[in-house]
């Protein structure tokens, strides 16, 4: 556990005389769809929590279909959209998953997100606010895609990890969608996650395939490489069963391989830059999609 704390990225800071302890905000993406973000997060998230301690809120952002809430068998009574309808307070709409975290159903009503009124954005920007103090790490589980809904997300995350598979669509699809994240925010880093790989050298490989078309074509872009998961059969098993593998099956290759991954994740905290946390998260996030921020900054 005091691995866990030297590990975790959350900063500190003070925001009007009190002390507010500030996550770290992950967005897992993919340029195509079914290539893993759902499973990645819910395995990160409970691997996160149960061995490192970590307080964790997982955000289900994709507008497709059901996701975390499938994966892990759980009815979500309510979602953000009662949120921003006023009806509910955000802490109510939380599910519990398993491993202690907390899965935030905002399927239904993240499109809006963007779209509010002022006083809808004070209200949410407090209540996350609120709900942030609490936690240690936010991930995101975005749709895939360049859609205006997965940029925004991504854009007001600290730290985006891409998802890529050995498909040739895989790796085109990531680059367009880090083509388009790069344009509008070149100096944020993307962390590289290869996915159903055989092994570590066939997820290197496709690491560096995808590094040196970036230093062609996006000069400047960081892309570093945060592991690898194999594809591993017994994930259909964990699936089919809506259970975390890491819970269900932790000595699988798959959940081995993401315990090693969370443990590099958290050892390289990301650069110090001021701010973090979900405040600034939410404050990115209703900026993102205005004029001002798509243009490149310097
Ligand atoms: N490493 C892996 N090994 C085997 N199957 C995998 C692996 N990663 C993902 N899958 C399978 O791919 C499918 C899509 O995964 P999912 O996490 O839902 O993707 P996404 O959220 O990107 O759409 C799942 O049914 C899952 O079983
Ligand atoms: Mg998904």
């Amino acid at each position: 556990m005091d691995q866990a704390s030297g590990l975790r990225g959350g900063e500190s800071g003070v925001s009007g005389g009190r002390r507010l302890h500030l996550p770290r905000v992950i967005s897992i993406t993919s340029g195509k769809g079914g290539v893993g973000k759902t499973n990645v997060s819910a395995n990160m998230a409970y691997i996160m929590a149960t061995r490192f301690g970590l307080r964790v809120m997982v955000l289900d952002a994709d507008l497709g279909l059901g996701n975390m809430d499938v994966l892990f068998n759980i009815r979500a009574a309510h979602t953000l959209q009662d949120v921003l309808m006023g009806k509910m307070r955000l802490h109510e709409i939380l599910v519990p998953g398993p491993g202690g975290i907390l899965i935030l159903p905002a399927a239904s009503g993240v499109e809006e997100m963007t779209s509010l009124s002022p006083e809808q954005n004070l209200r949410l920007l407090e209540e996350f606010e609120n709900l942030s103090m609490g936690l240690d790490v936010l991930l995101i589980d975005t749709g895939a895609g360049i859609s205006e809904n997965v940029l925004t997300f991504n854009l007001a995350s600290r730290e985006t990890l891409v998802v890529v598979t050995p498909e040739p669509t895989s790796r085109t699809d990531a680059f367009a969608l880090m083509k388009v994240l790069f344009r509008r925010q070149p100096e944020k880093p993307f962390l590289f996650l290869a996915n159903m790989v055989r092994d570590r050298q066939e997820g290197v490989g496709l690491f560096d395939l995808v590094s040196k078309v970036a230093d062609s074509y996006l000069p400047g872009l960081s892309l570093s490489f945060a592991g690898h998961l194999p594809a591993d059969p017994s994930l259909t098993q964990a699936v089919r069963a809506q259970r975390a593998i890491a819970e269900m099956l932790p000595g699988a290759p798959f959940s081995k391989a993401m315990e090693q991954i969370v443990r590099t994740l958290l050892s390289r905290p990301p650069r110090e830059g001021g701010e973090g946390g979900v405040g600034l998260w939410m404050k990115r996030l209703m900026t993102a999609g205005e004029p001002s921020s798509k243009s490149a900054p310097g």
